[in-house]
């Protein structure tokens, strides 16, 4: 496994594969890669013949006052777990490389982009939009690998390639969990002991949720207030920033549950911001 620290080696890493014919896949990341980062990683080895992963912590995705500065970084045991993952090149540029200069241009999608984590974090998809924008632009994947338990960040993903013509493939992969239903996030080591199984109930409230749908199609807000009373009862130390229930291609809020659903939601504890979310299909499906 390499190691590029800029545009150009990491260009020239991607054309030298290109021309013995190799298929490029990209993991993009911002670091304290975890299991479900990993099994991004081997799924682009299963689906493409050189795999690309990247380790930025993007400023431009933080408003002030959010966690930055605290975000978990260990790059040393990233590229451990990358090679043993089976990556070939990870990139790791710093700001500088990424931002040089003043940049006057952002993407921007808009819609998509109001609702769910949009609505308490209103600038953050736009520094994700234009970070992965550059990124694809430098890599130049065939495929690109984005884990749907930032559902939202995966949908919005999907729409800007194919509004912008990038000749990329988006491929979701599934939400990778801890033995006892949490899912796998960066943040969770910021989590106490006691905030950390709390947090548990956010899964078991989506899992109580799913199946009422399934038994009962519920209308919406049935669900959603049932999904409220049994975070507030078992995880105290947890402030609701939202739960929706939304038709997954548009994003927007739906009022019965009898179609395809997804329930989201985000819940901040002291110390580290959570979502999670749940496809609920007509027919039953892992996700
Ligand atoms: O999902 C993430 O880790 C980030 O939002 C991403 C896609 C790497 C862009 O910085």
């Amino acid at each position: 496994m390499k190691t590029a620290r800029t545009i150009a080696e990491v260009r020239h890493a991607v054309s030298t594969a290109r021309a013995q014919g190799l298929s490029v896949g990209f993991v993009p990341t911002m670091g304290g890669l975890h299991a479900g980062h990993i099994s991004l990683v081997e799924a682009a080895r299963r689906a493409c013949d050189f795999v690309v992963v990247s380790i930025f912590l993007n400023p431009t995705q933080f408003a002030p006052g959010e966690d930055l500065s605290t975000y978990p970084q260990s790059l040393e045991a990233d590229l451990a777990s990358c090679d043993a993952a089976g990556a070939d090149l990870v990139f790791i540029p710093d700001v500088e490389t990424m931002y040089p200069g003043n940049a006057l241009t952002t993407v921007s999608v808009s819609q998509l982009t109001d609702t769910l984590c949009g609505q308490s974090r209103p600038t953050h998809f736009d520094g994700v939009c234009t970070v992965v924008t550059k990124l694809l632009n430098i890599v130049a994947p065939d495929k690109a690998f984005f884990g749907r338990k930032d559902f939202q960040q995966l949908t919005i993903i999907t729409r800007m390639v194919a509004d912008l013509d990038i000749p990329v493939q988006i491929v979701p992969c599934p939400i990778v969990r801890e033995s006892d239903g949490l899912a796998m996030s960066t943040r969770n080591q910021r989590l106490s002991a006691e905030s950390r199984a709390q947090a548990v109930s956010l899964h078991a409230a989506l899992t109580e949720a799913r199946d009422q749908i399934r038994q009962s199609h519920s209308p919406a807000t049935e669900i959603i207030d049932a999904i409220e009373a049994y975070i507030r009862l078992n995880a105290p130390d947890g402030e609701i920033d939202y739960i929706q229930i939304i038709d997954p291609e548009t994003l927007c809020d739906v009022e019965t549950t009898d179609n395809g659903v997804l329930i989201a939601l985000a819940v901040k504890f002291p110390g580290a911001r959570l979502i999670d979310n749940m496809l609920v299909d007509s027919e039953p499906r892992s996700q």
